[in-house]
């Protein structure tokens, strides 16, 4: 699964109704503190845009959050992951039942109701406004963990300008914001975090756990590989270990995995480097 684009298309989309929706209240208020009823129009486009706009958020949202956290090897979704699941989820249902109100009305709500319904548009802000900042946490959670830190959220809430993402995003996970990299030092190489996920995924799928363990699981015939970049943070030496161990590893007993496709080599490789 591309899991790089849907990161992109999810930062790109989902600041549309995050701004819509922050405004839909201001414009409301402003319709009447300067009497401009036209501005109440405004708001009610606004919603209706964020609405529309909020199906490809949930979407891509839905899709980099089960690629990234949910079908990863050992995929620990950090808790900030639900929290910004759920808070999309709220978002989105608050602001489709300001809609059909407004639409019911034909726009034309009476003087409580219109109250009413600028409170809830002001609630509906709020939660947009709290999972996107979720979400910028997220992001740095997940810079953290996996590496990557192309988020736009993330470079917004965090810092860094609003370039695109691409390959230069690519930094070293850094050690000290991990939790697992208690003994750092270890200079990680650059590495995409979809090779990442997919070396997860054969590390799972081949029979390395049956000697390796990894964070807490598998066998004890070979050296536990947890921490495996503080050994070899290097792609091409892993490569050529794993077509042929007693090459880097003179009286090693693992077998080789000379059978695997220079993509599937490459992917556990950036898998073994970024275990620091
Ligand atoms: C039959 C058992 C066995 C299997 C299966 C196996 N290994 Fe190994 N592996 C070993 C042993 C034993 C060593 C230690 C060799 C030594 O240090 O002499 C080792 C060492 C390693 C190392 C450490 C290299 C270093 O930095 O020193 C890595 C990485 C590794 N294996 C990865 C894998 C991966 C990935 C798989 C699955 C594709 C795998 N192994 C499958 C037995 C196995």
């Amino acid at each position: 699964m591309p899991s790089l684009s849907w990161v992109e298309l999810h930062g790109a989309f989902t600041h549309m109704p995050l701004a819509f929706l922050l405004s839909v209240p201001l414009f409301e208020i402003g319709a009447i503190v300067f009497r401009k009823p036209e501005w109440h129009t405004v708001s009610f486009w606004l919603l209706v845009g964020a609405v529309v706009m909020a199906v490809p958020s949930l979407l891509t949202g839905w899709f980099t959050g089960n690629d990234i956290f949910l079908t990863r090897e050992n995929a620990q979704a950090p808790a900030i992951f639900y929290q910004h699941r759920l808070a999309a989820f709220a978002t989105s249902g608050l602001a489709i039942v300001l809609l059909a109100w407004r639409i019911k009305s034909r726009d034309r709500l009476p003087k409580h109701a219109l109250t009413a319904s600028i409170l809830l548009a002001a609630v509906t802000a709020a939660t947009v406004g709290y999972t996107g900042f979720l979400g910028g946490r997220l992001a740095a959670v997940t810079a953290a963990t996996v590496g990557y830190t192309g988020f736009l959220g993330g470079r917004m809430v965090f810092g860094g300008g609003s370039e695109p993402a691409s390959a230069s995003n690519y930094v070293p996970v850094n050690p000290a914001a991990a939790p697992a990299a208690k003994n750092s030092g270890v200079k990680i190489p650059n590495v995409e975090p979809r090779l990442v996920i997919a070396g997860a995924r054969l590390f799972k799928e081949l029979p390395c756990q049956s000697c390796h363990r990894m964070e807490g699981k598998g066998g004890t015939s070979g050296p536990d590989l947890t921490h495996e970049a503080q050994r070899h943070a290097d792609i091409q030496w892993q490569i050529e270990h794993l077509k042929n161990p007693q090459k880097m590893k003179p009286n090693s007993d693992m077998p080789p995995f000379d059978h695997l496709s220079a993509a599937e080599l490459k992917a556990l490789a950036a898998y073994l480097v970024t275990r620091k």
